[in-house]
C-alpha cells in the first residue's frame, strides 16, 4: 500500500503524530550532538517538549499536493521548525511574555538559564539557515530564494515586527484591522513562508495554484492565532493582545467559522489532494492545545 493510501485510513491526529515523529528524526539529525548546556537547551525545546510541528506539517502537505518527493525536502521541514522553536523560546523570555511554562513544561529559560535560552534561540535561527543552505537535493538557485524569503518572513518587516507590535500594544486598545495585521506578521509570516517554500521547490506551480496556496496560508494563519487566543483567554493570565477580549466569544467564533470557510474554499482547486489539509482546519478549530 502506498503511503498516501495508508494515510486515508488514519485520523488527522494519527497522521499528525506520524509526521511529527518523522520531523523529530530530522531535527535529531540536524541538531548538534554534544551534551553542552547550549545544545541541551536547543534539543529540549525542539524535541523533548513535543510541539505539534504544524508548520513543517503544512509545508510537507503543500509539497505533496505539488508532487514534490517529501523525503527530499525533510531538511527544509526541520529548518522551519527550528525557526518556530527559536521564536517560542524568545517569546517566553521574561522581557517578552514572561511565561514559565511552554507546552505544560518549564520554558527554556526556566529549565536552563535566561542567557542560555536567549543564545539557544539565536543558535536555532542560525542553524535553520545553515540547514537550508546545505540541502543539496534542491537546486542552488532555489535554495538561495528560500533563504532570502525566510530571512524576509521572520525579520524586521515580518515575524519580529509582529512580535514588537504585540509588545508595544500591551495595555492599548487596538482596532480589529490592527490586531489582524499584527497576527499576519507575528504568526502568519512563518506559516506563509512554509507554504511558499513548497511553491518555490515545485517544478511548475501555476499562478492559480500559487494564489490559492497564499489564500489558504493567510486564512489558516489567522485561524491558528485566533484559536490560540481562545485557549489563552480561558487561562486569562495573558497581558498580550487577545482578539477574544476585544470581540467576545460569540463574535470570535463567527470569525473563526468564516476563516475555516475561506481556507477550505482556497483548497477546492486541489480536490482530494488537499483532504488532509482540509481536515487540519477542523482539527485546529476544535483543538484544546
Ligand atoms: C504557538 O504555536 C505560537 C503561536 C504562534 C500561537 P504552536 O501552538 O504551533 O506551538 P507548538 O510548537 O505546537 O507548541
Ligand atoms: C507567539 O504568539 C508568536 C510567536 C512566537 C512568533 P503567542 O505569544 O500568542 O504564543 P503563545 O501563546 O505564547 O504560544
Ligand atoms: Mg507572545
Ligand atoms: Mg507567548
Ligand atoms: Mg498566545
Amino acid at each position: 500500500m502506498k503511503l498516501a493510501d495508508k494515510e486515508k485510513t488514519l485520523t488527522i491526529e494519527q497522521i499528525l503524530r506520524n509526521r511529527s515523529s518523522a520531523i523529530d528524526k530530522e531535527l535529531d539529525a540536524v541538531l548538534p550532538p554534544d551534551t553542552s548546556l547550549l545544545t541541551r537547551a536547543m534539543r529540549y525545546s525542539c524535541i523533548e517538549l513535543k510541539g505539534k510541528k504544524l508548520r513543517p506539517f503544512i509545508f510537507l502537505e503543500i509539497a505533496k499536493i505539488l508532487s514534490i518527493d517529501t523525503q527530499e525536502v525533510m531538511k527544509i521541514a526541520a529548518a522551519i521548525e527550528l525557526v518556530h522553536v527559536y521564536s517560542l523560546i524568545h517569546d517566553d523570555l521574561p522581557s517578552m511574555d514572561n511565561d514559565d511554562l511552554r507546552r505544560g513544561q518549564p520554558s527554556c529559560h526556566k529549565k536552563f538559564t535566561e542567557a542560555t535560552a536567549l543564545l539557544a534561540g539565536n543558535a536555532l535561527l542560525s542553524l535553520a539557515f545553515e540547514v537550508i543552505s546545505e540541502c543539496n537535493t534542491i537546486p542552488k538557485d532555489k535554495r538561495l530564494l528560500i533563504i532570502s524569503e525566510l530571512a524576509k518572513a521572520v525579520g524586521h518587516d515580518g515575524m519580529i515586527k509582529g512580535q514588537h507590535l504585540d509588545i508595544e500594544s500591551q495595555g492599548k486598545q487596538l482596532l480589529l484591522e490592527e490586531i489582524l495585521f499584527l497576527y499576519q506578521l507575528k504568526t502568519g509570516k512563518l506559516i506563509n513562508f512554509a507554504c511558499k517554500a513548497a511553491v518555490i521547490i515545485a517544478p511548475n506551480c501555476s499562478g492559480e495554484a500559487r494564489a490559492s496556496i497564499d489564500a489558504f496560508a493567510d486564512n489558516f494563519s489567522l485561524l491558528f492565532q485566533i484559536t490560540d487566543d481562545m485557549l489563552d483567554f480561558t487561562k486569562s493570565t495573558d497581558k498580550e493582545c487577545n482578539i477574544v477580549r476585544m470581540l467576545g466569544m460569540k463574535e470570535t467564533q463567527k470569525l473563526l467559522n468564516a476563516l475555516v470557510h475561506k481556507a477550505t474554499s482556497a483548497l477546492n482547486m486541489f480536490d482530494m489532494k488537499a483532504e488532509t489539509l482540509t481536515e487540519l482546519l477542523s482539527f485546529v478549530l476544535n483543538r484544546e492545545s
